[in-house]
């Protein structure tokens, strides 16, 4: 397991990075919730109206928006999607940090442009939503040049706009291929299965932070049991192609015995390329948790299985993520079990 972690994770810098990361998110949720009432409704209507017949003159956009490049792959397809979205419905041009592109370009096909740190630098953004919370939410936002804090992660920011998100997250050809060719080598009892599950397994950081810092659990054996069997009494011989940064614990956890499971993917988080694919060219998922997981299941577009309710309920985690804003609606939910939180 160990071996699968990025370089990076030395024994303090996950706490260090969640305290930062919590209290960012905590600003966002904070600034959320005060607007809450009306933010999603006007999340759905659309920014500007179609000027009626007549000379389509299309005005300049003016300014520029731009959003931080925080976290990892899935965070950052957050931040990518909601930038999209929020710019888009105030008619502003938005342009990604190049970390973003880094992260994102070589295994999508993203097409927002890269405004390069020295011009960054030069420019006096109004940083939301540290300083927002006005009234109008998300919609209205007054500024020319504006840069999105946080960790976005919720479907409500841009699902009115899917067909863009998944166009902007079309995998490049090459990443298609390779996962393609290894699903096609597949096979369940002699045949190519004719349904495939993406199962993601989110392990590593999160085994000690969800306990020590959220109250919460990840999943484990008897989730991922009732998640496959759920697959396995709808569809005839589903293939599960499981990709984690715990493989050694998968292997030892998920039941295998029927070959219907193939443990898959690498586990490297510096470059979750081939994962990803793997994950979004399946037919449905089974997640766990994390934005990994969520942005997976978003792009693959089948039915999916999530663990839910996987903190107590006074935990400080719900304060910074919101289950119905970050699930859609049609996903199905596996409570978790929290026993092994209330035996100390
Ligand atoms: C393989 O085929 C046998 C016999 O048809 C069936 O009982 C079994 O469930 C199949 N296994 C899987 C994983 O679909
Ligand atoms: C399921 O996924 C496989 C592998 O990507 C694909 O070939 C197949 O067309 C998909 N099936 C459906 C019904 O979408
Ligand atoms: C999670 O908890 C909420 C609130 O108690 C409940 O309404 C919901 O049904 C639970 N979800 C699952 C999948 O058990």
């Amino acid at each position: 397991m160990l071996s699968t972690q990025a370089p990076f994770f030395f024994p303090t810098a996950p706490f260090i990075l969640f305290v930062f990361t919590a209290s960012t998110i905590f600003h966002l949720q904070q600034r959320l919730a005060k607007i809450q009432p009306t933010w999603e409704l006007q999340m759905l209507e659309p920014a500007t109206k179609e000027s009626p017949s007549g000379p389509q003159r299309s005005p300049q956009p003016k300014g520029m928006w731009t959003i931080n490049a925080i976290g990892r792959l899935g965070n950052q397809m957050g931040e990518y999607a909601t930038l999209y979205a929020l710019a888009k419905m105030n008619g502003r041009p938005a342009f990604i940090p190049p970390q973003m592109h880094s992260t994102l370009a070589p295994i999508f096909r993203i097409t927002l442009p890269v405004l390069h740190d020295t011009t960054a630098s030069r420019i006096p953004w109004q940083n939301y939503p540290r300083n927002g919370g006005r009234e109008g939410g998300y919609r209205h936002i007054p500024g020319e040049y504006v840069r999105l804090t946080g960790y976005p992660c919720s479907w409500t920011f841009y699902h009115h706009l899917r067909a863009e998100i998944l166009q902007e997250f079309t995998l490049h050809d090459h990443v298609r291929e390779e996962a393609q060719n290894f699903l096609r080598a597949l096979q369940v009892n002699g045949s190519r299965p004719s349904t495939y599950v993406g199962v993601h397994v989110r392990r590593g950081d999160y085994v000690h932070v969800m306990p020590n810092v959220w109250k919460g659990v990840v999943a484990d054996r008897g989730y991922l049991q009732q998640a496959l069997d759920w697959f396995r009494a709808r569809y005839p011989s589903p293939i599960f192609v499981v990709t984690s940064n715990g493989m050694a614990w998968c292997r030892e956890n998920i039941e295998a015995s029927r070959g219907d499971v193939v443990f898959a993917g690498n586990g490297i988080e510096g470059s979750p390329a081939k994962d990803f694919a793997l994950l979004t060219q399946c037919n449905h998922t089974v997640m766990t948790i994390g934005t990994f997981g969520i942005w997976a299941a978003y792009l693959a577009g089948g039915e999916t299985i999530y663990l839910a309710n996987y903190t107590l309920p006074d935990s400080p985690f719900l304060k910074v993520f919101k289950p119905e804003a970050a699930f859609l609606p049609d996903w199905t939910g596996i409570a978790a079990d929290l026993s092994p939180l209330l035996k100390h």
